[in-house]
């Protein structure tokens, strides 16, 4: 027996993102991007976001977050984001490369989320001299990469300190789905009524094989992103299969199905875990990851149990909290796709080593 918690991209595709794509498959329809699936799809997505927007398709997260920022982002420009954000440290540069330049500059707080004072104390402490880079964008991962959520109040209060200084906020909305039904508010509360100016939409992470959506929702930061979708090789030639994907994925709020049953995954794990001796949480459950320190037998017994799942960084614990001699702190992720017995193996697992 083995549990897969090691990613939300163990699972493959869901079914009805599938059938879309099979039944756009059929006859010639017009390439790049201008076929009637993706204007379809933009509109689901305006309607969605309740306002004009433009949205660009790419097929990874990386790239979505990569022309995103490049389009915010002077050569010469600073983007602020947190110090384990996804941009900065798992991404091998994309968005310096895709800014031809651009630098990232990583900030602490307690699970991934970047504060306000945090915030606009690294922006107003940056020289301002043509010697040094000025700061132009933040980017916050929502969920984060400790799988908190930010609240539409805590966003407001971070874009409200960007734009007093003239800096674009851009969100990575990886696990945008998650974060949305766990705060059961509205995409547009989340994103454009917050402040957020633009957002990698994920798709792929929460049913879809591969699809993502930049969405702009300021007009001058659009102009350059169809030629940068291009010239970076990510324009797709069969563009109605990456629209199809959105298709299958938007329609009848299969999406929020598919973030509802992980993140429910998601809270069974965490609560199941938490009662075990020998386990506790690093930082609550607020989407589909569970978070978990494991003394180093409990660790052992897990893996020899079959779970699979990664080692974390303890970078962004709360203060006061630290891992002990031989503490482990590890990520389990739940995907659209494990079933309450997938859930249950693990803590079952857990509870006979915790004895
Ligand atoms: C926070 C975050 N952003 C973006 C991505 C997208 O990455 P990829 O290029 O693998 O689709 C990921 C995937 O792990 C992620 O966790």
């Amino acid at each position: 027996m083995s549990f897969n918690f090691a990613s939300d991209n163990v699972a493959g595709a869901s079914r009805p993102v599938l059938d879309a794509l099979v039944a756009a498959n059929g006859g010639p329809m017009p390439a790049y991007g201008t076929d009637p699936i993706t204007l379809r799809v933009v509109s689901m997505l305006a309607e969605l976001f309740e306002r004009d927007i433009e949205a660009l398709l790419v097929a990874t997260g990386t790239a979505a977050n990569a022309l995103a920022l490049a389009a915010c982002l002077d050569p010469w420009g600073l983007c602020l984001c947190h110090e384990e954000a996804h941009v900065i440290d798992d991404e091998c540069g994309a968005p310096e490369f895709f800014a031809h330049g651009a630098k990232l500059l990583g900030l602490p707080g307690t699970g991934g989320k970047l504060s306000p004072e945090t915030l606009g104390q690294a922006i107003d402490r940056l020289p301002r001299h043509e010697k040094q880079m000025p700061a132009q964008v933040v980017s916050l991962s929502q969920a984060t990469e400790a799988g908190l959520v930010y609240t539409p109040d805590e966003i407001a209060a971070l874009a409200a300190v960007a734009h007093a200084r003239g800096l674009v906020v851009h969100m990575d909305g990886a696990r945008f789905a998650n974060a949305l039904v766990q705060l059961g508010c509205s995409p547009a509360a989340l994103t454009w009524r917050a402040g957020v100016d633009i957002l990698s939409f994920g798709a792929t992470k929460n049913g879809c094989f591969a699809a993502e959506a930049v969405i702009a929702f300021k007009p001058d930061l659009v102009r350059s992103l169809r030629f940068r979708r291009k010239r970076s090789g990510h324009t797709l030639s069969k563009g109605r299969l990456l629209a199809a994907q959105f298709d299958g994925y938007l329609r009848d709020d299969h999406w929020l199905d598919n973030a509802r049953h992980a993140n429910a995954a998601a809270a069974r794990l965490s609560a199941g875990l938490a009662g075990v001796a020998g386990i506790r949480l690093a930082w609550p459950t607020q989407a589909n990851e569970v978070f978990a320190i494991l003394s180093s037998g409990m660790d052992a017994a897990l893996k020899a149990a079959g779970t699979i799942y990664h080692p974390w960084s303890p970078r962004s614990l709360a203060d006061g909290e630290r891992l002990g001699p031989g503490e482990a702190l590890v990520r389990l992720v739940c995907s659209f796709a494990p079933e309450p017995s997938d859930v249950d193996g693990v803590i079952a697992a857990a509870r006979s080593a915790g004895r």
